[in-house]
């Protein structure tokens, strides 16, 4: 085919590759450095249309969600409109209410996602207005929404998904842009988001180019039968997607909770063969985080925490990986990115199909 893994080992890995370039292509036109804010066409929504939304409901499934969850907490952050995301495969069941100044949003690589599309298909019956962030130009879920913005990641073809992703993290950032912008985020913040954007692609390189330094760590983490991923606020949709991908091609256990609910019931599993990857970013919760860090190492979990070089761990013993700073509301993406590549390598030391792991398939288009 015209598209192949050539020199990688993996579609899995050419894709987590691409994401420097990938990322650009989804911010490409979009960005207004002028005013601070994106143009987002696609969506055919004006001002106005903007200014109405009163709350977002985002609906994916997998990994859509996960990131779904992150876009949610853009926009509530940056436009300061209520929003959540929900899994798109329990949105129908439950009857849901369908309001008319609720902004639906789907969100979905393939754009076939069987779940996905008969969420959406739910809001329009009800006369709600639903737009789509989709991949894939002119699949099921894009012609059914009423406008969205297409992410622009390119093919995608290894089941367990990177980049694509990324894009869909970068077009929530846009949408959470220009809502706040319609509304009251200031030019200031604006500017700083796009300025923010317009430096990810490099940093997400920057993270790439560590990738040696992750393999060892990836190797001893296919080792355990069972794994946390753990994070809290903006990293706990990071943790869920951690441990979605490395569940995914490793076929290891991995549970995300946050790092709040530890004390809560989980602790009680923590012991050295148990270890956790954590998310501690530079942020108001670093302490606290931090804090809890503690409460493992003293249990003697093993600990890979995935920081900023600027958070210093203290006596806590742990295997740390270092990310670059962006914007604080930017940052778990960056994040993320590691993620990515421990659960590749821990997957190849196990000696799975990376990229057709047992029992999925890329997109799930029957009930
Ligand atoms: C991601 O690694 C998974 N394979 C899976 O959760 C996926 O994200 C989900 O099935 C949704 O697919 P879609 O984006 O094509 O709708």
């Amino acid at each position: 085919s015209a598209y192949e893994a050539g020199e990688h080992e993996s579609f899995m890995r050419k894709e987590i590759l691409e994401q420097p370039t990938s990322s650009q292509a989804v911010l490409r036109g979009r960005l207004d450095e002028r005013f601070g804010t994106a143009h987002l066409g696609g969506l055919d929504m004006d001002a106005r249309d903007l200014r109405a939304v009163r709350r977002v409901k985002i609906l994916g499934c997998g990994s859509a969600y996960y990131v779904g969850q992150m876009g949610a907490a853009l926009i509530e952050e940056l436009a300061r409109i209520p929003a959540d995301a929900e899994a798109a495969s329990e949105f129908r069941y439950r009857d849901p209410v369908i309001e008319p100044d609720t902004l639906y949003v789907a969100v979905s690589q393939s754009g076939e996602t069987i779940d996905t599309l008969l969420a959406v298909q739910e809001v329009r019956r009800k006369g709600g207005r639903c737009v789509g962030l989709v991949n894939v130009v002119g699949s099921a879920i894009a012609r059914e929404c009423d406008g969205g913005i297409y992410l622009h990641a390119g093919p995608e073809v290894a089941v367990a998904s990177t980049k694509a992703l990324t894009n869909m993290f970068l077009g929530f950032a846009l949408l959470a842009l220009q809502l706040g912008r319609t509304r009251d985020l200031s030019i200031a913040d604006g500017k700083r988001l796009v300025a923010g954007l317009e430096r990810l692609p490099a940093q997400i390189e920057e993270v790439l180019a560590g990738e040696a330094d992750l393999v060892e760590v990836a190797h001893q983490l296919a080792e355990a039968r069972s794994l946390f991923f753990i994070g809290r606020v903006r990293g706990f949709p990071v943790a869920r997607e951690g441990a979605q991908k490395f569940k995914e091609i490793s076929y290891r256990h991995a549970e995300a909770y946050q790092t709040s609910e530890l004390k809560h019931g989980p602790l009680a599993l923590i012991d050295p063969e148990v270890p956790t990857v954590a998310l501690v970013p530079r942020d108001e919760l670093t302490e606290r985080n931090i804090g809890a860090l503690h409460e493992i190492d003293a249990r003697q979990g093993p600990l890979v925490v995935i920081t900023h070089a600027e958070v210093d761990l203290g006596e806590v013993r742990a295997r740390r990986i270092d990310v670059p700073r962006n914007e604080p509301e930017l940052d778990p993406i960056l994040l993320t990115i590691p993620l990515q590549l421990l659960a590749y390598h821990a997957a190849q030391h196990l000696g799975h199909d990376i990229d057709k792991p047992r029992n999925l398939a890329k997109s799930v288009t029957v009930e």
